[in-house]
């Protein structure tokens, strides 16, 4: 009995080494599962080897069972060992796959952002609008009667001239200035009235480094009693030094409107050389923003206000003008090219 006993041992001795290594060579959880039921299995090795045990005598068995038992134990533990391991591999393999690498510059995405006429735009009307003015538009397609008649432009003023008015029928046109929104407001209201009112106009223009077919005016007018040249010149020399800074110097000269008497244009003394004359003034020293003027009582006429009792202040001034004084642009082109290299730099 001792001798089956020993040969017994020594045949699953020889079993558990070879399961030791077979298990051990596994590659994969899959290969592994494999090995399990090779050894472990309702078929398996040691489990078929077990079977053939219950012909033995009883007083053997607890001896053969503690053999047997131990050389399964000891096959869980190796498969044990063994599944850890190919786990923590698979694991490592895994979150090197998806390793991200944090020192990496994010993608930035642009802002949007406006337009610099829409954006000096806006900063001309909010100036305005600090100081109690409202805002008002007007249509683009005019007739005649507002865009010259009501504001004293006579019919035989160059200004009517088939080459700076784009005209859509014989009294339609595309309006050439912002003024005749001064005549829609008056006709609709009574003074007094603080109006800044900025809209698109249009010229038979060429295209040129200073002239485009389509720009931009903001308007403004003040209507009252008692509005003098005194107020028109106060506010406006705000407004310039709220737009180009608080040093601007301004400089108002006669000039001529049919809608305003007297009438004015008005510079600011030029950016770069401060006065003395350079490039950018062409020597003159002073860059001319706009024109204004007190109404002419004719204008006050047209719309029924009593020029007796009312008096008041208008001026009309260019976007682009203003857009490019105040960056240095020095072609009107680039605000319509939409070239993203310029408007990116606003
Ligand atoms: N409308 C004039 C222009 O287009 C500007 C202006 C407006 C002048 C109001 C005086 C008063 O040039």
């Amino acid at each position: 009995m001792e001798t089956s006993i020993q040969s017994l041992s020594s045949k699953v001795h020889d079993i558990l080494q070879e399961a030791e290594k077979a298990i051990h060579a596994s590659q994969s959880l899959d290969a592994l599962d494999r090995e399990r039921v090779h050894w472990l299995g309702r078929k398996g090795v040691l489990t078929e080897f077990l079977k053939g045990l219950g012909k033995l005598p009883p007083d053997q068995k607890p001896q053969v069972g503690k053999i047997v038992h131990t050389a399964k134990e000891k096959v869980e533990t190796w498969l044990e060992a063994c599944k850890l391991r190919l786990e923590s591999e698979k694991r490592k393999i895994q979150l090197q796959q998806e390793k991200l690498d944090i020192t990496l510059p994010g993608k930035s995405r642009k802002y949007g952002h406006l337009h610099p006429l829409t954006r000096v735009a806006s900063e001309i009307v909010n100036v305005f609008v600090q100081m109690g003015f409202s805002v008002e538009e007007g249509p683009e397609i005019e007739t005649d009667y507002y865009n010259f008649e009501a504001l004293n432009i006579p019919k035989d003023h160059p200004a009517r001239d088939m080459q700076d008015t784009l005209y859509l029928s014989k009294d339609l046109l595309l309006r050439t200035h912002t003024s005749p929104i001064q005549i829609h407001v008056m006709k609709e209201r009574k003074p007094p009235l603080r109006v800044i009112a900025p809209g698109r106009v249009y010229r038979a223009d060429d295209v040129d480094v200073s002239h485009s077919p389509m720009f931009h005016q903001v308007e403004g007018f003040y209507v009252d009693r008692d509005v003098s040249f005194a107020h028109l010149k106060y506010t406006l020399v705000h407004f310039a030094k709220r737009i180009f800074g608080e040093k601007t110097r301004l400089r108002f000269r006669p000039s001529f409107f049919p809608f305003t008497e007297p009438s004015a244009e008005v510079d600011i003394a030029c950016s770069v050389c401060e006065g003395s004359g350079c490039r950018l003034c062409s020597g003159r020293g002073w860059l001319e923003i706009l024109g204004a003027g007190m109404i002419h009582p004719n204008v006050f006429e047209a719309v029924g206000y009593d020029p007796s009792a009312f008096t008041g202040f208008a001026f009309g001034m260019g976007v682009e003008r203003i857009a490019m004084l105040k960056y240095g642009i020095h072609d009107i082109r680039l605000f319509f090219e939409n070239d993203m290299r310029f408007l990116e730099q606003f």
